[in-house]
């Protein structure tokens, strides 16, 4: 019966921070790995029904969960947040850098304070949050970074975006050179498109024109889920990749 229970539980025992849980495809990491046994902690800056409703999702998830309100691209925020990684989890098994945002702007358009607030909000959190988290990893923990397809695609409308999601991948591959002797395995995930709560909010039929329109850009012929992303992450971070360091890879249906 305790096999039965335990069985899908590939995360057991393992202990997991992950940035920018409360929507999209961060929650849906944050549920998988709470479901697959982990105990996870995760942030968020903006209260309200969604961080109400996964606090709630995680109090009926066995584990020990905390969901943590601190910007992850705020130094001071970010040593709270590990403080209580410390504090409640005793130390991390993998850390999930997966909080970003982006508005798309014309190049030309592009003022210098954008500019800062994405390179911030992508690429420095990553930074600051694995740094910080550094001492609480050991040997045979991991980080993934969500980086995104169109990095390597380009995109109109997406200079600084693509620009900073490309340096994650860089960082990646030498965060796991420096960190490899240590045991400590560092991967990035692109993501192509994803369908989150954020395309149901807008209006139907921009959602849908949408849907169309990427789902055709892809082999398989349909948006990514967060469940794909999540499955790709937890896979990575679990001992089944025990080898697998330094590499980027795409879950993007083959754009
Ligand atoms: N969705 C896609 O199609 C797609 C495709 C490729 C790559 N990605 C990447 O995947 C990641 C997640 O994207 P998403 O679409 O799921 O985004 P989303 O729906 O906007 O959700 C982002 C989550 O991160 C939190 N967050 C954002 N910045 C934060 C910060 N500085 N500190 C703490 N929490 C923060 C947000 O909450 P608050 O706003 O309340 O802080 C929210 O919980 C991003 O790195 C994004 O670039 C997404």
């Amino acid at each position: 019966m305790e096999e039965a229970a335990r069985a899908g539980r590939t995360l057991l025992g393992k202990r997991l921070l992950v940035t920018g849980g409360s929507r999209g495809i961060g929650r849906g990491i944050v549920l998988a790995a709470a479901r697959a046994g982990a105990d996870v902690v995760t942030c968020y800056r903006t209260p309200g029904e969604a961080v109400a409703s996964l606090e709630q999702e995680l109090a009926r998830t066995p584990g020990k969960h905390q969901v943590v309100r601190a910007d992850a691209a705020d130094p001071a925020e970010v040593n709270r947040l590990v403080a209580e990684c410390e504090a409640s989890l005793d130390g991390l098994d993998a850390v999930v850098n997966n909080a970003g945002s982006f508005l798309p702007r014309p190049y030309a358009e592009l003022e210098p304070e954008e500019w800062d607030a994405t390179l911030r909000g992508n690429l420095t959190a990553a930074h600051l949050v694995t740094r910080r988290t550094l001492p609480l990893l050991g040997a045979g923990s991991s980080i993934v970074n969500i980086g995104s397809t169109v990095a390597f695609l380009g995109m109109a409308g997406g200079v600084h975006y693509t620009a900073v999601k490309s340096a994650l991948v860089g960082m990646t591959r030498s965060l796991a050179r420096e960190l490899g002797p240590q045991g400590i395995r560092v991967n990035t995930v692109s993501p192509g498109r994803i369908a989150t709560e954020a395309l149901d909010e807008q209006p139907a039929e921009a959602a849908e024109r949408e849907r169309r329109m990427f789902s055709s850009f892809t082999a398989l012929g349909r948006l990514g889920t967060v469940d794909d992303i999540a499955r790709t992450v937890l896979f990575l971070v679990s001992d089944h990749a025990a080898y697998i360091t330094g590499q980027n890879i795409h879950v993007d249906g083959c754009v």
